[in-house]
């Protein structure tokens, strides 16, 4: 490097449109400097309407890293990339980039970050059949996250089942599509269930799902986490099953995704959980 060259610091950050709202700036932001890594970590909005490559290209030059990817731009990504892990090729669907010598490599750390969010809490879900609601961009991750891990039958309810149907392709041995209105009595003998739709969100419909038909000590996770104490988490949670609310999923997925950029697997400690709280009741 000659002297005149400036040097840029490490950045990373997290592409979407609209991205204002996103917490990963948060999460990635307190673990480099709980690590000590000389880096920071930004909001990259990225209109859809502009070339997807070239705003990469772009930050690449800008001394990135890599960065993270949310709506409406990961099936952008997995189209941009030059490499993927096989999960994301199976996916269609990249949520983290690496820029590594000049090329783009794509991952998915939504699914290994859904399997970390389960096993934080226990491990005889691998065991019973789960059921899953909703068939959007996060059920496919769930679902596939489910197959790999074996899971011996996935039962899968949307409201629309048309697009059901189209994610039986990502678990064909084990996936059954069932009624939305059937919910309630496909929820027996699963020691899994969650639920994947808006349903529960702060100003939206309120998702109605009977809990009693589930298995003892069946683990009920909501990807929902605005706001974190659904009523489908506080219900899980009065009725004995294990509650996992949304932000599991959202720290470990970022842990992955650290790691793959710092090559250091970040601990998700209380602090973490606490400033996400903090930050959420601010809205
Ligand atoms: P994401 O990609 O974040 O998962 P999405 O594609 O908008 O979001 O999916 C939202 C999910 O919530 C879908 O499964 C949707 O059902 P449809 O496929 O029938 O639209 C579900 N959902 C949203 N509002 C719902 C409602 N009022 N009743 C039942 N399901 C609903």
């Amino acid at each position: 490097m000659s002297a005149s060259t400036p040097i840029k610091r490490v950045k990373a950050g997290v592409i979407g449109w609209p991205i204002g709202h996103s917490r990963s700036p948060l999460i990635h932001n307190y673990w480099m400097e709980q690590y000590q890594i000389d880096a920071t970590y930004g909001l990259c909005p990225i209109d859809p309407s502009t070339d997807f490559r070239a705003a990469l290209t772009a930050l690449a030059a800008d001394g990135y890293i890599g960065a993270n990817v949310t709506l409406p731009h990961k099936e952008n990504a997995f189209r941009a990339m030059d490499a993927l892990s096989p999960m994301a090729e199976k996916l269609g669907a990249v949520n983290t980039i690496s820029f590594e010598n000049g090329q783009m490599i794509g991952s998915n750390t939504d699914v290994g970050g859904f399997i970390a969010s389960l096993d934080a809490h226990g491990t005889r879900w691998r065991d019973t059949p789960a059921l899953v609601l909703g068939a959007g961009g996060a059920a496919r991750a769930i679902i596939a996250a489910l197959d790999a891990e074996d899971v011996p039958e996935v039962r899968l309810v949307n409201r629309t089942r048309d697009r059901a149907e189209a994610l039986a392709a990502l678990a064909p041995t084990c996936i059954k599509i069932g009624e939305w209105q059937a919910r309630g009595a496909l929820a027996a003998e699963c020691g899994l269930l969650i639920n994947t739709t808006s349903l529960g969100m702060t100003g939206g419909a309120a998702l109605e799902m009977p809990l009693d038909a589930l298995a003892d000590g069946a683990m009920v996770s909501d990807i929902v986490y605005t706001p974190l104490e659904t009523d489908l988490v506080m219900r899980a949670r009065a009725e004995g099953y294990v509650a996992i609310d949304g932000l599991g999923m959202l720290m470990q997925q970022a842990a992955l995704s650290f790691e793959s950029w710092f090559g250091i697997a970040p601990i998700i400690d209380a602090g973490l959980r606490d400033k996400l709280i903090a930050d959420l009741q601010e809205g």
